[in-house]
């Protein structure tokens, strides 16, 4: 593409992390067609990653309580597009505040911290788990804030974690489950795929999208197969932070790891339809998706 065709062109990352932001900044360094790349944190000091960031990406300190600060640097940069990577414990304080700001500062595209199983139609009223990613979606149609929602079920790398691998070397499945299809993406296929649409899919293919990827869908059963690893079949998923891994296990036996979920429904959309699994993998056309084997060596 040539530098100044793409759609978008100046984006800020909020939160630099050391999960999902560096896959996100090295995706949309090597972009044709952006030119300003902006990463806020609350600190400069301390960096997730020690490898240096990549042109054009800058660190700039973000205080989010501060609203005329906030629109001030997103207004200098020319922000087009904000990328929210922030955890989901502060969805409806901090990541309010940048949407608010996002608004006044003339953004076109928020991307909402989804990033996980589908949230769309969870409930929006505090029913349900990860139900605020919701809300917040009714929260930026009310300020008519376009957003764009990405859903890509479990990432690869957080396989580990949700088999509870870590903690004992086996996959960990729920007593009586484990052939229930769950979508898994890899976190480079997340950010390539956001990095890829913004700059190519016009502005109304954009705008209150949903899209729905799924590198690969697998059953627990057959991630034990494909790692190689023996099953321990379990009441609870063992591990630090156990509640939550269980809480996500059981979600995903009961279907809802599916990129095709649908919560009115309590089942899947029709995987050809425009709204099934794997639906928005179209979108980037010609990529290969990575195999749950081309990023867990375990
Ligand atoms: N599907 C999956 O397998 C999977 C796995 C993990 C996460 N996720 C999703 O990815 C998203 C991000 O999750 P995460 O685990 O990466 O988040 P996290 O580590 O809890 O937080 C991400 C960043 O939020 C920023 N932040 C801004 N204001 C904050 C505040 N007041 N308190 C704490 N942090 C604040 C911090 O960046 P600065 O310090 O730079 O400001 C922090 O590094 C969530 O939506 C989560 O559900 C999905």
């Amino acid at each position: 593409m040539a530098q100044n065709s793409a759609t978008y062109k100046s984006f800020v990352i909020l939160g630099n992390n050391d999960s999902l932001s560096p896959w996100i900044i090295d995706a949309l360094a090597k972009q044709p067609g952006v030119t300003t790349l902006i990463i806020l944190s609350r600190s400069t000091l301390s960096s997730a990653s020690s490898k240096p960031l990549p042109s054009p990406a800058k660190l700039v300190q973000a205080d989010y309580d501060n609203h005329d600060s906030l629109v001030q640097i997103l207004k200098e940069h020319a922000t087009d597009v904000v990328i929210s990577t922030v955890g989901q414990t502060v969805i409806t304080d901090t990541q309010k505040k940048a949407a608010s700001a996002a608004k006044e500062a003339g953004v076109k595209l928020f991307f909402p911290p989804e990033y996980g199983v589908v949230t769309y139609r969870l409930g929006g009223k505090g029913q349900g788990f990860m139900s605020e990613k919701d809300e917040f979606s009714d929260e930026s149609d009310l300020i008519e804030l376009p957003y764009a929602r990405v859903f890509t079920g479990i990432w690869l790398r957080w396989i580990p974690w949700l088999t509870g691998l870590d903690a004992n070397g086996k996959i960990n499945i729920l007593k009586g489950k484990g052939d229930t299809p769950i979508s898994t993406t890899a976190e480079e296929d997340i950010s390539g795929f956001i990095a890829y649409v913004c700059t190519n899919l016009s502005p109304s293919e954009l705008a209150n999208a949903r899209f729905r990827l799924e590198g690969e869908r697998l059953t627990a059963k057959q991630i034990a197969s494909r790692l190689n690893k023996p099953v321990e079949y379990v009441d609870i998923i063992h591990g630090e932070a156990s509640e939550v891994r269980t809480t996500v296990a059981t979600e995903c036996e009961h279907g809802a790891g599916s990129t095709g979920w649908n919560h009115d429904l309590n089942g899947d959309n029709d995987p050809n339809g425009p709204e099934g699994a794997g639906s928005g993998n179209r979108f980037w056309k010609g990529h290969v998706w990575k195999k749950i084997e081309d990023v867990l060596q375990l």
